[in-house]
């Protein structure tokens, strides 16, 4: 089967999630065409060519990128109509976040689906990472506050990645479960 992965990402933690699924679909014996939301191949590109979709942002003071938004909103009758699934990576959704953080990012994708009108038939919440290395004065500074606050890494010398791998590799088989069930019987 052929996917197509459009992302968006700010510090990298996205794409590289976005990679993983590639893979992951890979060594199943798919192909993905992955492409960021802000490529110019994403303008033109036809999801209508594809057999599944799968959109992955990451959360930056409460939305997601609106390259991403704009790729859903101008595609949203092709997207809507195949296999499709969303992944949002954020900080709220790593392991020990608290009721806020889960209705916050609820928010987030209530205020997503109301922007571009897509209802993803699967969302999965996936962890990011603190890329201090990435950040410019004021946005680690900002950053250590919520690790102090939220009891998350401190050390601003390297980035702390929280994703969990094994966690995305599941939702991926389980994604293809579910799509290849959908799927009739041959013969
Ligand atoms: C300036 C800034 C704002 C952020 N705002 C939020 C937020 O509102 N909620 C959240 O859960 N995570 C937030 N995060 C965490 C990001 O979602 C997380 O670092 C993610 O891994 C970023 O993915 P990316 O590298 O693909 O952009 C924020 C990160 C930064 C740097």
């Amino acid at each position: 089967m052929k996917f197509l992965l459009v992302y968006g990402t700010t510090e990298g933690q996205t794409q590289k999630v976005a990679g993983f699924v590639a893979q992951q679909l890979a060594q199943r014996g798919h192909r993905t065409e992955v492409l960021s939301a802000i490529d110019e191949a994403a303008a033109t590109i036809d999801p209508r060519g594809f057999d599944a979709v799968i959109v992955a942002a990451s959360v930056h003071a409460g939305h997601y990128q609106s390259a991403v938004t704009h790729f859903v909103s101008k595609n949203l009758a092709a997207i809507k109509a195949r296999p499709n699934a969303f992944l949002s990576v954020s900080l709220a959704a790593a392991a020990g976040a608290d009721d806020d953080d889960a209705q916050g990012l609820e928010r987030c994708v209530a205020a997503f689906t109301q922007q571009t009108g897509w209802t993803p038939r699967t969302i999965h919440h996936v962890a990011g990472a603190f890329r201090y290395t990435a950040y410019d004065f004021l946005k680690r500074w900002a950053m250590k506050y919520i690790a102090h606050r939220k009891g998350g890494p401190m050390d601003t010398t390297r980035d702390h990645e929280l994703t969990d791998w094994e966690d995305l590799a599941r939702f991926v088989a389980g994604f293809l479960e579910h799509f290849e069930s959908a799927r009739p019987a041959a013969g």
